[in-house]
């Protein structure tokens, strides 16, 4: 007897993403990134990113497919990130997934994008242990998620209220001079710099929340960034980029603690592209083994966007028995929990 064999289908934003998965396990992945069309704007343009889907698509689950070495006849379920994203990125991997679905005869399951970022950690370390707190951090999303069961009870517990953490590095990256996406550049700078050069504000630090903002410390950084030029002082580029990613990192590492202890939760899986960061994984670790929690961070290839994540939810949820999703499934650009 097997677990059946789940295609995955992610196209929410700038990466599409097609994997296998069978249970906890990846057979076969593929990912084309439409990240390097975006550089030039500093950010991702929806209309581009819905053009390179609508190129890269079927290749991608062609190549998912052969990398599993297996066949669309195969597959026992399609699952397809339904929401939240950019509404035309989205359509393209919808109207896809329904096509496979409807020529192969096979179920079509949409899912939701931001409880797939915690799925995926089950390709690396097993079973999610139940309950686990998430912290997802990209450059679309800020969220705290209390995670009962992946499937079916998932709720939030924060979000950001202004900019997504990643879009916070983007930002700033843009002020410093640093190439876009602006998280490795920072990451990399920060290393040479003195993080208590300058303290720079912790937004919603101590409110009781697990709400996020990170708006008023890039308007810091801004401010520090013109005055350092009207003085005509040098400024040192290695530290303002450790001091914001301090101010980041401190605020989300504690929130995410916070969380934890407040619900009796004993896992941490912490995903999304900027859980790369080696600030966020060094203070993670440190905060969490101080507090008792396991902290369980998927490899980096596993935290930003892919098919992976759907595929390995969409396991889940036909584990669960819940129903398919019709063949006029919709998308939702804010897709809730
Ligand atoms: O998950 P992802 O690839 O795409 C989505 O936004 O959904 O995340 C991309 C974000 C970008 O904002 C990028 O700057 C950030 O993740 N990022 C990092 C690092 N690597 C990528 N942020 C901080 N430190 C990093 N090492
Ligand atoms: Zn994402």
């Amino acid at each position: 007897y097997d677990l059946p064999l789940i295609l995955g289908i992610e196209t929410s934003c700038d990466e599409t993403g097609a994997a296998l998965v069978r249970g906890c396990e990846l057979l076969g992945d593929d990912v084309a990134s439409s990240v390097d069309e975006h550089a030039r704007f500093g950010g991702v343009v929806p209309e581009v990113a819905s053009r390179a889907h609508l190129e890269a698509m079927t290749p991608t689950v062609r190549r998912a497919l052969d990398s599993a070495g297996v066949r669309l006849a195969d597959v026992d379920a399609i699952a397809v990130t339904a929401g939240p994203g950019l509404a035309g990125a989205l359509l393209v991997g919808v109207s896809a997934a329904k096509a496979y679905a409807y020529a192969a005869g096979k179920p079509l399951y949409g899912v939701n994008h931001l409880v797939g970022h915690v799925a995926v950690d089950q390709l690396e370390h097993g079973p999610v242990p139940k309950p686990a707190v998430a912290l997802l951090v990209s450059g679309g999303h800020t969220s705290l998620l209390l995670v009962r069961d992946l499937a079916t009870d998932v709720v939030q517990l924060g979000d950001t209220v202004d900019d997504a953490a990643g879009e916070a590095y983007d930002k700033v990256a843009r002020l410093l001079g640093l190439p876009y996406p602006g998280g490795p550049p920072i990451d990399a700078a920060a290393a040479g710099g003195d993080p208590s050069a300058i303290r720079f504000p912790r937004g919603k630090w101590g409110d009781g929340s697990f709400d996020f903002s990170f708006s008023g410390l890039k308007t810091a950084v801004a401010r520090w960034v013109e005055d350092a030029d009207r003085s005509g002082a040098a400024l040192s580029v290695p530290d303002v980029a450790a001091a914001f990613q301090e101010a980041v990192v401190d605020v989300l590492t504690a929130k995410a603690v916070d969380a934890c202890r407040a619900h009796g939760v004993r896992t941490l899986i912490v995903s999304g592209g900027v859980a790369a960061n080696s600030r966020l994984r060094a203070l993670a670790a440190q905060r969490c083994e101080a507090a008792g929690i396991e902290l369980r961070v998927p490899r980096p290839r596993l935290c930003t966007d892919n098919g992976a994540m759907i595929a390995a939810l969409g396991a889940e949820v036909v584990a669960a028995g819940l129903p398919p999703s019709p063949l006029s499934l919709a998308t939702d650009t804010s897709l809730p929990v």
